[in-house]
């Protein structure tokens, strides 16, 4: 048989995505893959602590709440952020913004981890207790998913920038209302623009449909490209798209593992667009 030989980074990335396949019960028995003898099925989804509210209130309360147009939304956000010409500048004044309620209860404002010339961004939902005590986001059980997503695909912290569509933790990581989304969105659309990525990453429906402006849930959405619009520091559209793919959430893939399936072909089509393919 012809060997083939690894480099550091192939190797790192045939680690990580072993080791994501393992913990969704599959052995790699090269050429094979396997399911574990005897494994048990994976236990049904823990509900969350809060209900969502049904869909069509949801839709209600994101219309009432000016959802969909930055301009209503988020009272000072939008003004704040057009202050901001630099991410640095954004950092300091998300910091210092007093509009969303989130922040009161919160230890730390959670901005951004990464690397702010990577060509990929990341925009996941809120953090949880792991980032609100660190002050970074996906720093918990679910980032570690989503780096070692990435990392099967050869990509590395340096190759990313990673924030979230609200700043602050929601007490008991329940999720953001959507009055609490249209009150943050000025700012992380201001963030998108001043970072200005390649491809952005929507990770869970709550970061699909807002930045999309999408009721469509992410079942549907995941794995289709979409163009996320960008805006500028009025909240206008500027006409420019980035292009955008919709990923299943780290913590519902936690849940349920076997979704990491079409995660892991969500990955290959990013990296086929990346090089390019
Ligand atoms: N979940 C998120 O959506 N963001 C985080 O930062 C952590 C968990």
């Amino acid at each position: 048989m012809q060997e083939t030989s690894l480099t550091r980074q192939d190797e790192k990335a045939l680690k990580a995505l072993i080791d994501w396949w393992a913990e969704a019960g599959l052995e790699l028995d090269a050429p094979i893959v396997r399911a574990k003898p005897g494994r048990a099925p994976a236990p049904a989804a823990k509900p969350r602590a809060i209900a969502k509210p049904p869909r069509a209130a949801t839709a209600a309360a994101a219309r009432a709440a000016g959802f969909g147009d930055t301009r209503k939304a988020g009272p000072g956000a939008l003004e704040a952020a057009a202050k901001a010409d630099t991410l640095e500048a954004l950092e300091k004044v998300i910091g210092e913004f007093e509009g969303c309620a989130l922040k009161r209860t919160a230890r730390n404002t959670v901005f951004a981890r990464g690397n702010a010339g990577a060509r990929i961004m990341i925009v996941g939902e809120a953090p949880g207790r792991d980032e609100d005590e660190q002050g970074k986001p996906f720093v918990g059980r679910s980032g570690q998913l989503l780096d070692r997503m990435f990392a099967a695909i050869g990509l590395g912290e340096d190759d990313l920038y990673i924030s979230n569509i609200v700043n602050w933790r929601p007490p008991g990581n329940r999720n953001p209302t959507q009055e609490e989304i249209a009150i943050c969105l000025p700012l992380i659309e201001r963030h998108i623009a001043l970072k200005a990525p390649d491809f952005l990453v929507v990770a869970g429906g709550v970061s699909a449909q807002s930045l999309l402006r999408s009721e469509t849930g992410i079942t549907r959405l995941r794995g289709q490209w979409s163009d996320y619009k960008l805006r500028d520091a009025s909240g206008a559209e500027t006409g420019q798209t980035i292009p955008c793919l919709p990923v299943f959430h780290p913590s519902f893939l936690l849940r349920q593992p076997a979704s990491k399936r079409q995660a892991w072909s969500d990955m290959l089509a990013l990296e086929a667009r990346l090089n390019g393919r």
